[in-house]
């Protein structure tokens, strides 16, 4: 569905506002196994009533910072009008207007991890280009990355090992430039164990942790993604920032039983403060023993080798949650 005009009405249900179908079958089958009833709604392309009233239902939006790279560039701002047009409207949403904000701003994440007193990477957001060689100066004398402030899947990580290094790059040409214009310059944290965790969060809640490999899986996280491959020897290639090529059928992803709990919960608190009630929060014990948070997802892909070894399950958390939000909100 791309707009409201077509939509018939009646039984109040769970919309899920996203953009990219792909992405969706899991969600699909978790509803259904769960019994509420879902409908999407891709937030592309559309158009709708701003002084109508919407349907009646639960509205959960899983817009995504990287939509842009799906050359769905109007995404964010088409999901900030109808969220804005819900809320107004007195609709409950989830992960709603106030969420969006996060997703697509680095730096607003990283503000409220300080505001909160959680260690998060030392940074400088540079907008437009013309600043970029200057503010790495601060970095000289030690590793130090590149990222978009509207990032996602990786987009736009780069480790550079000296400003010089930098300047070379940015000589050449070699930097894209971000969606919105900020460019992050961050210090590189080497993680200790060669991997990073994220702590999944449904409705406030801890679910459960994974590691990824940072070794073979470089910069490049996103637990939907396969591994590519080379087309002549038919190997995995070493994505952005990996230090070796996966093996064959390597998983790069794990669940992590041996999260710090207490951290865990301290996140789940910090989500709760917020009012993102569904997040994926990425953090680096370092070899210093820092452990630092730099990347705040409002949706997640859940890795489905994960999923099988968990107890519980990231999909079937959300259908459950917001299946007790409907039945709260409409009971029969
Ligand atoms: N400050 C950092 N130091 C070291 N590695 C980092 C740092 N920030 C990000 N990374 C690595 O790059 C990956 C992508 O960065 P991230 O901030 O999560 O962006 P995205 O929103 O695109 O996922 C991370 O999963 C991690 O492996
Ligand atoms: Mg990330």
């Amino acid at each position: 569905m791309s707009t409201l005009d077509d939509e018939p009405g009646g039984t109040p249900v769970v919309y899920a506002l996203h953009e990219n179908a792909d992405w969706w079958p899991p969600f699909e089958r978790a509803f259904r196994e769960a019994g509420v009833p879902v409908r999407e709604w891709n937030l592309v392309e559309g158009s709708f009533d701003p002084a109508s009233a919407p349907p009646e239902g639960i509205f959960w939006s899983r817009i995504s910072a990287s939509a842009p790279s799906r050359g769905h560039d109007h995404s964010k701002d088409y999901a900030r009008s109808v969220l804005s047009w819900l809320e107004s409207s007195g609709r409950r949403t989830v992960n709603g207007r106030s969420t969006i904000e996060f997703e697509v701003s680095k730096v607003a994440q990283l503000a409220a991890l300080r505001a909160a007193g959680i260690d998060a990477p030392e940074t400088v957001a540079v907008i437009g280009a013309g600043g970029l060689r200057d503010a790495a100066r601060r970095f000289e004398g030690r590793p130090f990355i590149t990222k978009h402030n509207q990032g996602g899947k990786g987009l736009g990580v780069r480790r550079f090992d000296s400003v010089a290094e930098f300047e070379t790059a940015l000589d050449a040409g070699e930097l894209d430039e971000p969606v919105d214009g900020i460019t992050l310059l961050q210090e590189y944290v080497r993680p200790a164990g060669g991997f990073i965790t994220r702590v999944e969060i449904v409705g406030g809640e801890f679910v459960y942790a994974i590691a990824a490999d940072t070794i073979h899986g470089g910069f490049q996280l996103c637990p939907a993604d396969a591994c590519a491959i080379d087309a002549t020897t038919g190997l995995p290639i070493a994505p952005p920032g990996a230090e070796a090529a996966p093996e064959p059928g390597q998983r790069l992803f794990t669940l992590r039983r041996d999260v710090d709990t207490a951290f865990a919960e301290r996140l789940a608190q910090f989500t709760r403060d917020l009012g993102i009630e569904i997040a994926g929060i990425e953090f680096i014990e370092s070899a210093d023993g820092r452990r630092v948070v730099y990347d705040i997802n409002t949706n997640t892909n859940y890795n489905a080798d994960v999923e099988a070894e968990a107890d519980s399950s990231g999909p079937a958390s959300i259908a459950r949650y917001l299946g007790a939000l409907l039945r709260e909100r409409y009971p029969a």
